[in-house]
């Protein structure tokens, strides 16, 4: 399986910030936030990942991640010239992943619950983790009926469900094929939910809720919230060490 870790995006909600370096290497209590949906990736065994990013501050991306070595991993970097979506920037990666089947995560989602199982598990079709929030018309909402996807709708204004779809998806190959074929939302991106989308009406989508925490960081706010959640985490592993 191969990793595909997207970090497009200009992170203008956070500026100044992000003028002076890339969203993904700010901190979130003791390091760049973009170790955190890395961190996913390794822990299920994908040592073949793939970093897509804009054009701001890569040269720094490229300073701090490095070939991988020291994560005894190994890096490839593609850059998404504009920002036009993450189902755009998955598009990127079509050759590094050659057939193979595929873990992306966006590299804003901090999660702090190990999620690994169900990654390596993963055979073929679509598979999104969920997450129940307060404010689903944010993202990308799934129902779900016995377990199963059943809807999928990307910001809807009347969410039929409090699930988020997170930043984390595994898909086949298959997928981009889907990707050449969808066209720009309202919002002028290829919507990562119409690749899920296209995997629900064919009856190939599955999900998983989420219990532990999740953070998308892309404010204030969040980052705030992800480093306290991450900071009581440390403390509690301090204690019981
Ligand atoms: C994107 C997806 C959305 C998903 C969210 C998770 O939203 O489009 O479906 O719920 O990531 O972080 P965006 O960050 O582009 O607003």
């Amino acid at each position: 399986m191969k990793g595909v870790l997207i970090c497009g995006g200009t992170g203008s909600r956070l500026k100044p910030l992000t003028d002076v370096t890339n969203k993904s290497l700010l901190p979130v209590y003791d390091r760049p936030l973009i170790l955190f949906p890395l961190q996913v990736l390794l822990d299920a065994g994908i040592r073949e990942i793939m970093i897509v990013t804009g054009t701001e501050h890569i040269d720094q991306i490229a300073a701090f991640l490095g070939s991988g070595a020291s994560h005894d991993c190994a890096f490839t970097y593609a850059v998404q010239e504009k920002p036009g979506g993450i189902a755009q920037a998955l598009g990127l990666a079509e050759e590094f992943v050659a057939g193979d089947r595929l873990c992306a995560i966006l590299g804003d989602n901090v999660f702090l619950q190990d999620i690994s199982k169900t990654i390596r598990a993963f055979r073929g079709g679509g598979h999104l983790f969920l997450k129940e929030v307060h404010d689903p018309e944010r993202f990308g909402v799934v129902e779900l009926r016995d377990g199963k996807p059943v809807s999928i709708e990307e910001k809807p204004l009347q969410p039929k469900s409090s699930l988020a779809q997170t930043g984390c998806y595994l898909f086949d190959h298959r997928c981009f094929d889907i990707i050449r074929g969808l066209k720009p939302s309202p919002r002028g991106e290829l919507e990562i939910t119409d690749v899920s989308r296209w995997y629900l009406d064919h009856g190939e989508l599955a999900a998983t809720v989420v219990d532990g925490p999740w953070v998308d960081a892309g404010t204030f706010e969040s980052f705030y919230h992800a480093a306290m959640l991450v900071r009581e985490k440390r403390l509690q592993e301090q204690s019981s060490s």
